[in-house]
């Protein structure tokens, strides 16, 4: 029997646009029917966090747990990975003992490096670059409130970060009117800003002003001004952002049954004010959910096509 060819999921992009259609259908379907499955029984995934992590490390536990499978928690100490052995080395070490790595690191280039050397799947559960699990399961948030994705106004505010990219990321592949609304010292990944701009599926605007942005949106998302590693810039970033707070005043410029959407966690009184993130148009409890069976999701789609 010929060996199938493993699959990665590091950036939304690693997907087609109907991959991505079929895994959210995929997550919609294992939230209604959730119940356990035998789909990584008699494997271990590992689970790399060097940064910290409520809902991504908990959902993706939770999810291997119900996937039948095991997972072992690997943080900087044990593994140092890059500095006490290279990460092919590690790559290769780690590919005869686990069935799947999902990793929270600093570079984007190290999670690569790992997936190109590693002869499993390898999941991004953020990087400084990109977060695209995150958004896959934002994307099955905003189809179960809004009825579809396709071509809807979203509204991204607040700091050019690894959410605002993976937004990026998504507008490559599915069509929607993605306005990223943030100062101009605060910008997203240029490189992967005229990616998505020349991938010609969504119109794309990045702009310095919040209005422009939020009007007539039908999603409001925003996301904290410093990111994990980047706290050290908080102060900076809390003068350059202090317009682009999803606060009531700018929410009534959006269409008046727009959703708004936070991955969390959350600065409260920073990016996002307490009336709006627990008003009647927040989901982010809904989004955090739908980490859970979004990651299910993913894990069984790789599985299929790499065991
Ligand atoms: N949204 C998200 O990734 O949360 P954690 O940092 O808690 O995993
Ligand atoms: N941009 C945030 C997302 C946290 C889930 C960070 O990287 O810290």
């Amino acid at each position: 029997m010929t060996k199938k060819a493993k699959r990665d999921f590091i950036a939304i992009t690693d997907f087609t646009e109907s991959e991505i259609r079929e895994t959210i259908k995929l997550a919609a379907d294992l939230k209604k029917k959730r119940q356990k499955l035998d789909v990584l029984a008699g494997k271990t995934v590992g689970c790399i966090f060097h940064k910290p992590s409520l809902r991504t490390r908990i959902s993706f536990e939770v999810g291997i747990d119900e996937l039948g499978g095991n997972s072992i928690y690997i943080t900087e100490k044990e593994i140092e990975l890059g500095k006490r052995e290279s990460i092919y080395d590690a790559a290769k070490v780690l590919s005869r003992y686990l069935a799947m790595i999902e990793i929270r690191t600093f570079s984007q280039d190290d999670v690569e490096e790992l997936a190109r050397h590693a002869d499993i799947p390898v999941i991004n559960g953020l990087t400084d670059l990109l977060h695209p699990c995150q958004i896959m399961s934002d994307l099955l948030t905003i189809v179960e409130h809004k009825g579809k994705v396709d071509n809807l106004k979203i509204a991204y505010l607040g700091d050019g970060n690894n959410v605002a990219n993976s937004w990026l990321k998504a507008a490559s592949r599915l069509p929607m009117d993605l306005r990223i609304g943030t100062h101009k010292d605060t910008p997203p990944d240029a490189k992967i800003f005229a990616e998505a701009k020349q991938a010609g599926k969504s119109k794309i605007i990045v702009t310095d002003d919040p209005v422009e942005a939020v009007l007539n949106a039908d999603v409001i998302y925003t996301d904290v001004w410093a990111s994990m590693g980047q706290k050290h810039l908080q102060e900076e970033k809390d003068k350059l952002l202090a317009s682009f707070q999803v606060n009531s005043k700018l929410l009534r410029k959006a269409d008046s049954g727009a959703i708004v959407m936070h991955c969390l966690p959350a600065n409260r009184g920073r990016e996002i004010t307490d009336e709006v993130i627990d008003g009647p148009q927040s989901v982010v409890f809904d989004q955090a959910e739908n980490r859970l069976h979004m990651q299910k999701a993913i894990m069984v789609k790789l599985a299929r096509e790499s065991f």
